[in-house]
């Protein structure tokens, strides 16, 4: 099941994320996700963030298996199963897209293959990510501490671009409460919308339940949802489940 790939080359991003580099034959569809096993350390989900030839995961250091990752070298070995789960569904007409700190990484394939505008957010100018990589696109940036472009969250200067354009969909993915609110005033808005999901993976196949929200599993069922899922989500930017599966505040 499991599937050994050699870490071909890593970048160093921002002060706290990484991207590794390396080939693999799968083909992935922007918005999936892998389950990344470190031996002896963790496993985890990762989504995805550069698809071809050279594919890549890029990695904010968290905790135990994300700084165990950010400690290998090129030429060491990562073992993968994937991709897993429902990926974005890439819709007709002009998109905003709106990235919240590692939230980029799960949304840059599918920046590559979409037409729209970027709202790329961070709690401080280093940790903005991906902006060498977009710089030929329209990217309106925002930092809580206002070292760079609009001072606030990601949320407020998505209702300033919202308010100066019509977008036909809006894809997010970043802290829940940031999409929560972005999915609130896109449905208001009467926008499509498209958000991905984190919650707490074991198996990412849709075994163990861990990942459960309101009746979906992130795993299977997302992690990328739709308005009507999304509004249907009671828990959404409120509850999560931790690691025993009892139900915490987010
Ligand atoms: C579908 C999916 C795709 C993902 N894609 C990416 C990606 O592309 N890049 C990326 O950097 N991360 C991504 N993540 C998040 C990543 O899986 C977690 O950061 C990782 O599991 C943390 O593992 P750890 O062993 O380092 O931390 P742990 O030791 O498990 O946790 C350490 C601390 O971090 C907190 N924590 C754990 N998981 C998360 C989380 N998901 N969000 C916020 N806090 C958390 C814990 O509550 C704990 O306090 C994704 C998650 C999902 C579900
Ligand atoms: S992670 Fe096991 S059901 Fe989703």
């Amino acid at each position: 099941m499991y599937r050994a790939v050699k870490i071909e080359k890593i970048k160093e991003e921002t002060p706290t994320i990484k991207t590794f580099f390396f080939k693999d034959n799968s083909e992935p569809e922007p918005g999936q996700f892998y389950m990344i096993w470190l031996p002896g350390v963790d496993e985890f989900p990762m989504s995805i963030s550069y698809i071809g030839d050279e594919k890549a995961f890029t990695v904010k250091k968290i905790g135990k298996g994300t700084s165990a990752m950010h400690k290998l070298k090129e030429g060491d070995k990562l073992w993968i199963r994937g991709p897993y789960g429902r990926g974005f569904k890439i819709e007709d007409g002009y998109a905003l897209i709106i990235g919240g700190g590692s939230g980029m990484a799960t949304l840059a394939p599918l920046i590559e293959r979409v037409k729209g505008d970027i709202i790329i957010a961070a709690r401080t100018k280093e940790e903005l990510l991906f902006l060498d990589r977009f710089k030929d696109r329209n990217v309106y940036i925002a930092t809580d501490d206002g070292s760079a472009g609009f001072k606030g969250f990601a949320t407020e200067l998505a209702k300033e671009v919202m308010d100066r354009r019509d977008y036909s969909i809006i894809y997010t993915c970043g802290p829940e409460i940031m999409m929560k609110k972005i999915i609130d005033m896109a449905i208001e808005k009467g926008i499509k919308v498209q958000a991905s999901l984190e919650r707490l993976m074991k198996c990412g196949i849709g075994i163990c339940d861990s990942c459960s929200i309101n009746g979906y599993r992130v795993c299977v069922d997302g992690p990328v949802f739709s308005n009507k899922e999304l509004a249907e989500m009671k828990d959404l930017g409120k509850y999560k489940r931790d690691s025993s599966g009892r139900r915490v505040p987010i």
